[in-house]
């Protein structure tokens, strides 16, 4: 049964103590949540692969990139284990290596050198933290860096210290959102289409480019829409309207704020009692937050129940099979990311670790 099942896990990570941390996303099940050592947005879970020297193994309860990312920041005795190898991300999975450095070729054929006289790079290659390893490496390797929903606003001011223009991948959501909030125009902000010569651009339309936004998105954040926060509005009065800056522009800007998990947690931490709240990200997340808070009323937006379907790969039987396969002396479903990708990933997540605005 489910009960006999959690039971067998509370006793297994007992036993196996603090050589195994059990680290977990916000999006993460509730049954999996329960026996997390920590559970954080993707930012925190990047730091907190650094922060247990101590740690033979870490469980990683996320998705594939959290994963590599973990990897790549944690010493290299150390194992990363992601119990069910199926949980990737689509949005990841919307930029490839080949198609990234095909853009590069591309990109800085059409801008050349020309740097206006003012020092700057033409462009600056940023990933968000929901790709793969090979494409972190790559913006390691070319002057660029990594963010995450809770610091991309720095990470862009970070760049454009140091470049003209920035080519974002692979959440066009994200960097939209990000680089209007820094006040740049839509019309500097031209989609790269990664199957169209120039992207779909002209070399005119590049050189006039602040932000060059990768066509990716979030399947499950791209549901949220204006109308159900219309409605949101009408039913509740006074609603207060928080939303993951993965969702569409004019979601962001039709909500009353926007963030990452860990900002959308602290903001229901913080409410007033008696507030109504709706949010606009995964509903596992979303319930969660509910129950911690039953003197408030926290709804998703959607109201068609919007889970992210790899995040609930995940089930506890996977945790279950993994720590019994540590307590047996091995190491399954390791990710292991290795050699000059490990080293140039480092690279660009350690300016990100490091960038300040
Ligand atoms: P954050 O945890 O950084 O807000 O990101 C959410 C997400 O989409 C993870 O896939
Ligand atoms: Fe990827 Fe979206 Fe799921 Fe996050 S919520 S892991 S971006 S598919």
């Amino acid at each position: 049964t489910e009960e006999q099942l959690h039971d067998w896990i509370a006793a297994a990570k007992e036993a196996l103590g603090s050589r195994v941390q059990i680290l977990g996303h916000f999006y993460q099940r509730d049954e999996i949540v329960q026996h997390a050592d920590f559970v954080g947005d993707s930012f925190m879970l990047a730091q907190a692969a650094k922060q247990h020297p101590e740690a033979e193994a870490f469980v990683f309860c996320g998705v594939h990139f959290m994963a590599e990312t973990a990897d790549i920041l944690s010493g290299p005795e150390q194992a990363v284990i992601l119990p069910n190898l199926a949980a990737g991300c689509s949005m990841a999975d919307m930029a490839t290596i080949d198609q990234v450095e095909q853009c590069w070729r591309e990109l800085t054929a059409a801008l050349g050198e020309e740097n206006g006289g003012s020092g700057l790079q033409p462009v600056i290659p940023v990933t968000y933290m929901n790709s793969s390893a090979a494409i972190k490496a790559f913006c390691g390797r070319n002057g660029g860096i990594v963010c995450t929903s809770s610091n991309a606003r720095t990470v862009l001011e970070w760049a454009f210290a140091r470049g003209q223009r920035v080519v974002f991948f692979p959440d066009q959501h994200l960097g939209r959102n990000t680089a209007k909030a820094m006040g740049i125009g839509e019309e500097q902000m031209p989609l790269w289409r990664p199957h169209l010569p120039l992207g779909g651009n002209t070399a005119e339309q590049l050189r006039e480019a602040r932000v060059i936004l990768w066509n990716g998105f979030c399947s499950v954040h791209k549901r949220f829409t204006v109308a159900q926060i219309e409605q949101a509005r009408a039913e509740h009065p006074g609603v207060r309207v928080i939303v993951h800056p993965e969702c569409p522009a004019a979601v962001v800007e039709a909500a009353d704020g926007a963030g990452s998990t860990e900002y959308i947690r602290k903001e229901i931490e913080a409410a007033a009692p008696g507030t109504v709240i709706a949010v606009g990200t995964e509903i596992n997340l979303v319930n969660r937050l509910q129950q911690q808070r039953p003197d408030l009323t926290v709804f998703c937006l959607d109201p068609v129940v919007c889970p992210c379907s790899t995040m609930y790969r995940i089930h506890p039987a996977y945790l279950a099979w993994t720590l019994e396969s540590l307590l047996a002396g091995e190491t399954p479903n390791r990710i292991v990311v290795d050699g000059t990708v490990a080293a140039d990933s480092r690279v660009a997540l350690e300016r990100m670790l490091a960038a300040r605005p």
